[in-house]
């Protein structure tokens, strides 16, 4: 006939009582939606027995609401020694390597607490004339009162040939990680990462920030499966409601036609990857193909995308043209929030980490159980760089990288 669920944190937080809406199989493995009894319209306050106020002990494995700040026990890190450097942490293995860097697990000495290291080295960033993007990625990740589903930054540092982010260690491993194992995410699956996307990349536009490389392997997943969206290195500050900028970048799979068409473009080019995104996470496989970047730009400039038939309607978020799509108009966040494929979410009990996430990750920790092999047996070692090389780098030019976050504890400690 039909189905419904609770999560086993939701119904430990209060019991549950009343009417529900019967969903189809695929929804009902995930959500239960009320149906409000109209007998029972009277304030919240006076509502009846059978669903009390939370209680006030919960000893429950209730998804972590307190921000990772306030729930670090004091460690060398942020109180005695005064400093950060290169010698607080040992480095245990590579979790991933993208085009910029890489990110180490790293032990702080002393405490064995973890952390997720990105590294960058400055004589790339100049040869790259990319500088600028490591201060963007500093000051993205620095920002204060960020969701809960951006990665938190805990402090930077830098020696003279490195640049240091010292990250929470996100341990559920990336959504492309996940999507390699288990093939493509059911629907209302796929919805609920998607919403929590949303909601991070809301923050960043409401900033005047544009993301600009939304994908599968920036997206993490926390112990208790919520998402953590990752590397900030490809953002875009300073634009407000209607600006628009020209710079080429992306990953080309996910790059939006008004970037290819070398057009000027806004915060729409961001909604154009997550309609990417999601078409991954529901179809197990990209939108548009090529053989080469040319056929694929073309394909992404021409294609109407074929949607496989068992996905719904409301999945379609591939629009080609930016004030067309979902996400491109002057109200995009109130769009998102009401498009019919979002139906099921109660976007404020989603925020405030209340609804459970469909899948926990099993629970990983030193070894880092749920990162690719490919990148976890490699030898970790960072390589002395050759003097002729850090002679050429001007320093000054990563004067304002050192940072410690000062929504953590208070704290001593001045990085150098
Ligand atoms: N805070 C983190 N915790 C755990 N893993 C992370 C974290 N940040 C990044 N990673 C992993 O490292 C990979 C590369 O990091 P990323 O910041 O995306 O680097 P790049 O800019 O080179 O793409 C990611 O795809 C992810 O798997
Ligand atoms: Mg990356």
């Amino acid at each position: 006939m039909g189905a419904l669920s609770f999560g086993v944190s939701e119904i430990f937080r209060r019991s549950v009582s009343g009417w529900f809406k019967l969903l189809n199989q695929d929804e009902g493995e995930y959500y239960n939606i009320p149906v409000p009894d109209p007998d029972l319209q009277v304030p919240d306050a006076a509502l009846t027995p059978s669903v009390p106020p939370a209680p006030v002990t919960v000893t429950t494995p209730v998804p972590t609401v307190t921000p990772p700040a306030l729930s670090l026990t004091p460690t060398a890190l942020h109180t005695g020694k005064g400093q950060v450097r290169l010698h607080d942490f040992n480095f245990l293995m590579i979790l991933g390597k993208g085009s910029f860097g890489k990110v180490l697990l790293a032990e702080e000495r002393g405490s064995e607490r973890l952390f997720a290291v990105k590294v960058l080295k400055k004589d790339v960033l100049f040869q790259d004339e990319d500088t600028e993007s490591a201060m963007v990625e500093r000051r993205v990740l620095g920002l204060v009162g960020r969701p809960h589903f951006l990665t938190s930054l805990y402090c930077a540092f830098q020696t003279e040939d490195r640049l240091y982010y010292v990250m929470e260690y996100v341990n559920g491993g990336d959504l492309m990680f996940h999507i390699q194992i288990v093939g493509k995410f059911k629907e209302p699956h796929a919805a609920f990462y998607a919403a929590e996307i949303a909601v991070g990349l809301f923050f960043l536009h409401n900033k005047g920030i544009i993301y600009r490389d939304l994908k599968l392997d920036n997206v993490l997943l926390d112990s208790e499966g919520h998402i953590k969206i990752a590397d900030f290195g490809m953002c875009r500050e300073g634009m407000m409601e209607g600006d628009t900028t020209r710079t080429f970048c992306g990953t080309p799979d996910y790059i939006a036609p008004e970037i290819v068409a070398y057009q000027p473009y806004g915060k729409a080019v961001d909604w154009w990857s997550y309609g990417v995104l999601l078409y991954e996470m529901l179809a197990g496989q990209p939108p548009f193909d090529g053989i080469d970047e040319e056929e694929l730009f073309q394909s992404i400039m021409e294609q109407s995308v074929s949607y496989p038939k068992c996905l719904s309607r409301e999945a379609v978020l591939l629009t080609k043209n930016p004030a067309k799509r979902l996400g491109g108009g002057e109200d995009a966040e109130r769009e998102l929030r009401e498009h019919p494929f979002f139906r099921w979410i109660d976007w404020d009990r989603l925020e405030r980490l209340e609804t459970q996430p469909p899948f926990k990750p099993r629970s990983g920790g030193r070894k880092g159980e749920n990162f690719d092999n490919f990148f976890t047996s490699a030898p970790s070692a960072l390589t002395p760089s050759d003097p002729d090389v850090l002679a050429a780098i001007s320093q000054e030019e990563f004067q304002d990288f050192t940072y410690i976050n000062p929504e953590f504890p208070p704290s001593p400690l001045t990085a150098v």
